[in-house]
Formats: structure tokens, sequence, C-alpha cells
């Protein structure tokens, strides 16, 4: 605040030159917000399984980018016509927008705003341009949120106010794995008490909808995972079975089926790949079964299901952030998280600061980490 108003900021950002190509933490210059736009400094940032989907380049983004989306800051500016956060204010980055004016968000099930940019990615803001440049050269926004740097720029549809109270070296995985994973259990899939459920994937969204479908009072959690780290902290929040599909004879569809007998009621993608969404798809009872996405498909993959088995009855879902409306609903989460009526704790395992990002990255691709979250 104060001096840096109106101007350039010059600040460290952890830059991807290219696809695969290892994160480099570099000055970067972070421009003033324009019209409708927000300048946050950043408190702390989630690293999410999205987060390395754009660095492996499945998601045919535009290169060099400030990659991250899961943030907690403090807004540092605010552009022309910003209304509904001021400097000072704690804040949550939002990958999927809320504009209030899209047919998305005036529809009253919507929360895929047209304002988004996941699917496609643009990499710019709303007017086409971008607020980062590094050694001369542009460098492009990830969802329009870019938090792993010290200071970013995102449009005000993309940013919300949240509790004073709130420990912000925790909760920017309220910015996103924890609505999308927990969400798509209480919210999308409405899980009911005494169902079956399974879980692929138990990492970060994964065990927010563990935790989702324990609090919703399924009977039964069974948790799919090919790295057995995981699944003494899924037993934990609430998984009763775990399954490696790697160490199974036959198919994971096949055991799930034979130790439900039926099938089960609700099952959950949270990997982000085809093979398992097709697995979640031939675990569900055929009659009464829903089949939740949460991951995130390489931009070009194709979902192959055999069609006839739609017929009997069973739900093909997809969700992304919990179909929560972010900005009305996201600040809420973080209010009930302050009551104690969810615990996040459990989904922080790491926190690390900034400049230890290769250390960060290199623990989440060992496997160790539900959430590492670095601190600025
Ligand atoms: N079968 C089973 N489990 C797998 C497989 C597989 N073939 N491949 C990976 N996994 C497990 C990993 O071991 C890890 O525990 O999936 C988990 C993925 O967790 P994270 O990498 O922590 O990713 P997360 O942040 O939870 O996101 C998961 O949800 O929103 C989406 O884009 C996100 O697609 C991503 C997914
Ligand atoms: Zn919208």
């Amino acid at each position: 605040m104060g001096d840096s108003l109106g101007k350039t900021i010059t600040c460290r950002a952890a830059v991807a030159w290219a696809e695969n190509a290892p994160l480099s933490i570099e000055e970067v210059q972070v421009e003033p917000p324009k019209l409708g736009e927000v300048r946050v400094k950043m408190v702390s940032s989630g690293i999410c399984g999205s987060d390395d989907h754009v660095l492996k380049g499945k998601l045919l983004m535009k290169f060099p980018l400030i990659p991250g989306h899961e943030g907690a800051g403090i807004v540092e500016s605010v552009g022309d016509g910003v209304s509904t956060v001021k400097p000072g204010d704690k804040v949550l980055t939002l990958i999927v927008p809320q504009c209030k004016k899209c047919d998305s968000c005036l529809h009253p099930k919507g929360n895929f705003c047209d304002k988004q940019d996941i699917l496609p990615c643009s990499g710019v803001m709303l007017d086409g341009t971008c607020r980062f440049s590094c050694r001369g050269q542009k460098v492009y926004h990830s969802f329009r949120t870019s938090t792993f740097t010290e200071y970013t720029v995102v449009p005000e549809i993309a940013v919300v106010k949240i509790d004073d109270a709130a420990p912000m070296d925790k909760v920017c995985i309220i910015s996103c794995g924890v609505p999308t994973g927990y969400g798509a259990a209480v919210n999308s899939a409405k899980v009911t008490p005494g169902s079956t459920c399974v879980v692929f994937g138990l990492g970060g969204v994964g065990s927010a909808i563990v935790m989702g479908c324990k609090a919703s009072g399924a009977s039964r959690i069974i948790g799919v995972d090919i790295n057995e780290k995981k699944f003494p902290q899924a037993k934990a929040l609430g998984v009763t079975d775990c399954l490696n599909p790697n160490k199974l004879k036959k198919p994971v569809q096949e055991v799930v089926m034979e130790m439900t007998g039926v099938g089960v009621d609700f099952a959950f993608e949270a990997i982000g790949l085809v093979d398992t969404m097709i697995a979640a798809w031939n675990s569900c009872n055929n009659s009464y079964g829903v089949c939740l996405i949460v991951g995130l498909a390489p931009a070009d993959a194709q979902l192959p299901l055999e069609a006839v088995k739609i017929l009997s009855g069973k739900t093909l879902k997809g969700v992304c952030l919990g179909d929560y409306k972010t900005r009305d609903c996201i600040p809420k989460i973080v209010t009930d998280y302050l009551q104690d009526k969810i615990n996040i704790d459990p989904l922080v395992t790491h926190q690390l600061p900034f400049n230890q990002l290769h250390k960060a990255l290199k623990l989440y691709h060992a496997g160790k980490t539900i959430r590492c979250v670095l601190l600025f």
C-alpha cells in the first residue's frame, strides 16, 4: 500500500519458461491493476494437481507463464471501478470467477462462469493483455490467478474478501482444493447417510472428497490410489478400505463391484485420467449410481464409455469447484472453518517458504504431500 500505488512492482515470482522446464524464481515486474482489476500481495499458495497439469503442458497454455491459482493474500491496490474489495482486505484468488452476469452465473445451478480461463486458457487478462513481464519479455497468467509470485493481478470477479480472522498460512486451500473436493461430495453429489462411496485419487482434492463423504454420513468409503503412502492419512479422514490398483489381480472396478455386491452409490474421480474416469463410472451401481468427474483431463482427451450402460439409470456428472458459485460461497467455507464446522488442517501436511519452491515441488512429485503450502 502507499508507496507502490499506481506503480509497477518488482518482486520475485516463479516463471515457467516452457512446458516441462523447471520453474525458475525470477525478478518480475507486476503492473498496477487496470479497470476492474485487483493487485494482491500473496501470503500463501497451495500446490494443486492442476498446476502440475499446467507445467506438464497438458492444458495447452501459453509460455512463459507464472503458475499457481490456490492463493490467499492481501489486497495491495485496486483499479478503477472495483467495489467489492479494498486495500488491506484478506482475499482468496478464484480459478473459477463469478461475474454474476453470464448465463452460467445467472442460472441457479451454474457456476462455470463465462469469464473463466481454464477451458480454453488464453493466458491473458480480460482486456487481452498481461500484467507480468520478466527480462523484458511478456509473461502470461495461468487461470487469471498466477499465485506463485509475491504480487499478482487478478480480475475483481476472480477474487473474494474473506473473514479478517482467517489464518492466512492455511486458508489458501479453501480457494480451490477444499471446495473442489468437499463440495463435490456435500454439494454436488449430496452424498446420503449410510451410502457407499469410492474415491479415485487420494491427493489434496480426493482427501477433501473423503472428508465430505464422511461428513455426509457415508458408511463405506473406498479409497483408490497407486501411492500407498496416501493410505494412512486417508484412513484418518474416513476411508474404510484402501485399494492400490497396481496390486490387484483384477481391474479395480471389478474389485469394487465384488466388495459392494451392487456397485457404489457415489464414485468420484480426482486424478484427471481417462482410465480412472472409466473405472469410476464402472464402479457405480447400474441403476442409481452417480459418478462425479472432479479431475481435470488433458486438453485433447476423449472419454469412451459403453453407451448401452447409461440406459439403466446411472448418472455421469462433471463438477468444477464443487458447483459452488465462488464469490457467494467460498467465504462461507472460510467462516465454517473458523467456527470449527469443517477442519482443513489435516490437508495441509507441509508448509515451506516460497524460496524453497523446488523442495516443495520435489515433495509433491514424490507423493509425500497432501497439500504443500508455499508461504511468502
Ligand atoms: N490410479 C490411482 N491413483 C492415481 C493414479 C492412478 N492411475 N495416478 C495418480 N494417482 C494419485 C496420486 O498418487 C495422487 O495421490 O492421484 C492423486 C492425485 O493427487 P494430487 O496430485 O495431489 O492432485 P490434486 O490436487 O488432488 O488434484 C487431483 O483434481 O481438480 C483436479 O486438476 C486436478 O486433476 C487434478 C485432480
Ligand atoms: Zn459469469
